[in-house]
């Protein structure tokens, strides 16, 4: 079946089968690869995708659900000069990553909770980002970077 999708502000359509997850059209269709697979099972979060501005596992979801929605990944959070998101740039600086797998899925948990709570506390941080595991174990820079680019992502 087709499916338009709008994913990074782009209108794309994709040929896919009714029961293709949205991260397999992201990664395989439109090749946008920054959106990972840990687990497939809705447990890790590296596939965290924001659909119409919220953040949700695309490996817990059909790409035939979301016709139509706003679709952001990685790939579109950096402006178009490559200036990094306020969040990437926290990231690094901040150390908040180690190998990286989950980094991309930890971002956009992080970029949906400054939106909606951009003075949300720590607890309420760690809170967000329950969903998201990193194996590396690097949970205290993680939340450090996200505190550094609370104010910065809300207006972002
Ligand atoms: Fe989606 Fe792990 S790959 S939650
Ligand atoms: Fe390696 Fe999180 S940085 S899994």
């Amino acid at each position: 079946m087709l499916v338009q999708l709008k994913v990074n502000g782009k209108a794309s359509q994709v040929d896919v089968a009714p029961n293709t997850l949205l991260v397999t059209a992201l990664r395989e269709n439109l090749r946008l690869t920054g959106t990972h697979v840990g687990c497939d099972t809705a447990q890790c979060g590296a596939c965290t995708v924001l659909v119409n501005g919220r953040a949700i596992k695309s490996c817990n979801t059909l790409a035939a659900q979301h016709p139509g929605a706003e679709i952001t990944t990685i790939e579109g959070l950096a402006a178009a000069d490559g200036t990094m998101h306020p969040m990437q740039a926290a990231f690094k600086e901040c150390h908040g990553l180690q190998c990286g797998f989950c980094t991309p899925g930890m971002v956009m948990s992080a970029v949906d909770l400054c939106k909606r709570h951009p003075t949300a506390n720590e607890s309420q941080i760690r809170e967000q980002l329950e969903g998201n595991l990193c194996r590396c174990t690097g949970y205290q820079n993680i939340v450090k970077a996200v505190q550094q680019a609370q104010a910065a992502t809300a207006k972002a």
